[in-house]
């Protein structure tokens, strides 16, 4: 008998209180945060969406595992632990470990950015795009057209446009020292991104001579889509398609903070013994010898492990299904949202919601405050407060104005989800009352983390 429910593939070892505060509490943290949920005191949040990222929980052999810890400076046990199980993934002859993904790729676009250069990305996450930038390069994002229209479903919205790339790369090879793909697609909802995709992006990249890399944080769910969505992939596992996406790429930056199932750690990774030389130097700067990079022994034993479980076909099942369960119940209440439901998280779209707030008023920091005041829930603006700044220093709304709900995995169980979706239906009830918010201080790179908001004065 198959039955339609499916459940956690794992039972709860551990538990952490949750605090329940009033409305007036929670009025009165935002104010002291400056309307910025990321200056909030997290014993203040109930239901903290605020991200995927190493806020999952361990497994029992995860916490095991760390227990093997070896923490020797030089060829830790623990290093061969964890790059036997990148590779058995990720088959790249050099893999570089780092404390967490944008340490990757602060190290890559060091030895690869610079001035008069062109970065293209699907859509770059906000650390990727900060460090192109940082180097002096470009960054260009190129989804397909179906990922800037959130009620547009569309199986692989994380593909990358491909006829714009090939326009990119004829007028521009010389200046694109790599193409970057980022699965799933985070900033554009968490969309997945086909491997016939792939596969046409490589064929560019070969036409040029420049070199792939996945930003490869999701790279299990990401995988989890191909097998259920794309043709002729059902039957393989899982790990064989995560390592076709390896074999079509030159390299990678990773956040083992995500799929990996850890709580920190990440790498970079890549076939080039040059370019591997140029960034185990840089490396050394920063994050420290190569046989551990910004970690400690029993981290790598940790993310070893949660490698192993992150391709399982139960827990990949159940994790999809428990995104799309909170996204089909926002539909069926008539809130709008990004579709189709990606892997790791919800996207409010507030730009449709909050119809009669403008983009610069921040419809997105908007709603995210006003979930967090009605039920204690922190999401994360993904829109104008997060893109509409310019290294020029001008400001323009983003392509969409969002709020991420992003799911810990394995964390919170379906009744956390019920009340998330309560308190979601009463934001949408409020919704005409809301009112945009202006910035009063901000920092000048990733503003999102630390700005201050206030609410524009009302007119009329
Ligand atoms: N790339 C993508 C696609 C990401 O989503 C992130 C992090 C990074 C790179 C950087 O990795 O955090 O380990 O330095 N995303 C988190 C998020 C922060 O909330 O989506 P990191």
């Amino acid at each position: 008998m198959a039955y339609k429910t499916i459940i956690e593939p794992f039972r709860i070892h551990s538990v952490e209180p949750l605090r329940l505060t009033t409305e007036e509490e929670r009025r009165s943290a935002l104010e002291d945060a400056g309307r910025n949920l990321f200056g909030l005191h997290a014993a203040d949040v109930l239901i903290d969406l605020l991200t995927d990222s190493g806020t999952g929980a361990m497994s029992r052999d995860q916490w095991a595992a760390i227990q093997h810890g070896d923490e020797s400076y030089a060829g830790s046990p623990s290093w061969y632990v964890f790059l036997e199980a990148v590779q058995e993934l990720f088959p790249f002859r050099h893999v570089i470990p780092t404390h967490q993904g944008r340490a990757a790729e602060k190290i890559l676009f060091t030895a690869l950015g610079g001035p008069g250069k062109v970065v293209p990305n699907n859509t770059h996450f906000d650390t990727t795009r900060a460090n192109v930038e940082f180097s002096g390069a470009e960054a260009v994002d190129l989804p397909i057209a179906a990922a800037l229209h959130p009620s547009e479903r569309h199986p692989f919205k994380g593909n990358v446009d491909l006829d714009a790339l090939a326009r990119l790369l004829e007028e521009r090879a010389a200046d694109v020292p790599v193409v970057m793909v980022t699965v799933t697609n985070n900033s554009g909802g968490g969309q997945p991104v086909s491997l016939g995709n792939l596969r046409g992006v490589r064929e560019l990249c070969d036409r040029h001579g420049v070199p792939l890399f996945l930003d490869a944080c999701r790279f299990a769910e990401n995988a989890w889509f191909v097998h259920e969505r794309e043709e002729g992939q059902a039957r393989r596992s899982v790990k064989e398609i995560v390592r076709e996406f390896a074999s079509l790429a030159d390299g990678m930056t990773m956040s083992a903070k995500k799929d990996p199932l850890a709580n920190i750690g990440g790498w970079l990774a890549c076939n080039d013994d040059a370019l591997a030389a140029r960034c185990r130097t840089l490396l050394v700067l920063t994050e420290g010898f190569p046989t551990y990079g910004g970690l400690a022994g029993r981290d790598l034993e940790a993310i070893a492990q949660g490698l192993r479980e992150a391709v399982d076909h139960e827990y990949l099942r159940y994790r999809i299904r428990s995104t799309a369960y909170l996204g089909d119940a926002l539909l069926r209440a008539g809130i709008p949202i990004v579709e189709p439901v990606g892997g790791h998280a919800v996207y409010l779209d507030a730009r449709a919601l909050l119809s009669h707030i403008p983009p610069l008023e921040y419809p997105g920091q908007v709603l995210a405050c006003e979930l967090y005041l009605a039920g204690g829930v922190r999401g994360c603006e993904i829109g104008t407060v997060m893109f509409g700044r310019h290294s020029d220093g001008s400001e323009s709304p983003a392509a969409m104005d969002l709020v991420r709900l992003a799911i810990p995995r394995r964390t919170y169980t379906q009744s956390h989800i019920d009340y998330v979706i309560e308190v979601c239906e009463e934001v949408a009830r409020r919704a005409p009352t809301l009112r945009g918010l202006r910035i009063v201080e901000e920092p000048e790179t990733l503003r999102h983390f630390t700005a201050r908001f206030a609410s524009v004065p009302e007119t009329g």
